[in-house]
């Protein structure tokens, strides 16, 4: 087992120096990250691969700054704790979620996060689901409380194959809403064996028979993970004023008359992981990852561009 006095001064890390492609990545050695009194060091197994991670190498934000490390979650084992830390010991399997770290992201060996950004992966969870979950499933567990989701209801998650989708519909089935999900038709049995009780392609000319059937009394709410033209023909079934909510980042921001529609971002908090992992219990998420050795970074985000993911893409940086 790793203690502090036994870690390593550098590590591997996936490197932007300036916004460019996925080959502006490059795998270098940087100093392992400082550890504040209020941080653990984690030693990663996974980071998960986000479209926000693709945006920023690409300078879609700004520009980068030189040595910058991306990735905002990730699952691994505590390496070391700050001196002010109880409540995990080195050796712990860990996830989480720390966007805009500021000593570095999770597309690396070592990452340091304030402890409160950090918690237990349960036991029934695989570490590579772990490294994907913590952004997407905190994201889609604000969506639903920010939906005020219960039992009972008949609840809308458009674009349902992806990321934040994928895990809204494993949450809201957990809460006894009855889910329907649109994916592509591919994707359509994965979105099921999620927990959704319809599926709907988006693009399918019998889009409307299947909505009614789907949701014959309308739709309570709507979390909507992407823009589509597609859109107003699923919200003219919400039943009156019932709301519609999408992660910030969906362009244009989806809106429909008599609807109050609210942006929300994924909690990045001690409660909030509280509440996940409350919600996961002794089940396991069957979440799809598509696995990608720590030095195919590039390839990646080369797929993560091309589109329609079904599921995450997880990066495996246990070197
Ligand atoms: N603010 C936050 O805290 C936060 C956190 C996480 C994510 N986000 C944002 O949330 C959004 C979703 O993230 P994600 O990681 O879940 O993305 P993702 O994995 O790419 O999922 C997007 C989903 O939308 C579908 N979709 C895309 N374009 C579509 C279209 N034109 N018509 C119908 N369906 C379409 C995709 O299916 P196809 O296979 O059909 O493409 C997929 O199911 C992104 O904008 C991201 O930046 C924000």
């Amino acid at each position: 087992m790793i203690t502090l006095s036994t870690l390593p001064k550098v590590m591997k890390a996936a490197v932007v120096d300036a916004a460019g492609p996925p080959e502006a990545i490059h795998i270098k050695e940087v100093p392992v990250p400082a550890l504040a009194s209020n941080h653990v060091l984690i030693a990663l197994a996974y980071a998960g691969v986000g479209i926000w991670d693709a945006e920023e190498r690409a300078g879609s934000w700004g520009s980068v700054k030189p040595g910058t490390i991306l990735g905002a979650d990730g699952s691994g084992t505590i390496a070391a704790v700050g001196s002010h830390v109880t409540t995990f010991h080195v050796g712990d399997r860990v996830y989480s979620y720390s966007y805009g770290n500021r000593s570095g992201g999770f597309y690396a060996q070592y990452v340091s996060v304030p402890v409160d950004r950090v918690a237990p992966v349960p036991a029934h969870l695989e570490m590579k689901i772990a490294g994907g979950m913590p952004c997407i499933a905190l994201t889609a567990q604000s969506g639903l409380q920010t939906l005020k989701v219960t039992h009972g209801q008949t609840v809308l998650v458009f674009g349902a194959s992806g990321g934040v989708g994928s895990c809204a519909v494993w949450l809201g089935g957990e809460k006894g809403a009855t889910v329907v999900g649109t994916a592509r038709p591919d994707a359509q049995e994965y979105v099921r064996s999620l927990g959704a009780a319809h599926t709907i392609d988006p693009n399918s000319p019998e889009r409307e028979s299947v909505i009614k059937r789907a949701a014959k009394d309308g739709f309570d709410a709507a979390l909507v993970t992407a823009s589509s033209d597609a859109l107003p023909s699923f919200f003219s079934h919400l039943k009156p004023r019932a709301p519609i909510a999408f992660p910030n980042g969906v362009e244009p921001e989806p809106h429909f008359n008599g609807h109050p529609a609210s942006a929300f971002d994924g909690a990045m908090s001690h409660e909030a992981f509280e509440k996940l992992n409350a919600a996961i219990g002794a089940r396991t998420l069957p979440l799809r990852t598509q696995v990608f050795p720590f030095e195919d970074v590039a390839a990646a985000h080369h797929r993560i561009e091309q589109g329609h993911v079904v599921g995450k893409i997880v990066l495996h940086v246990d070197l």
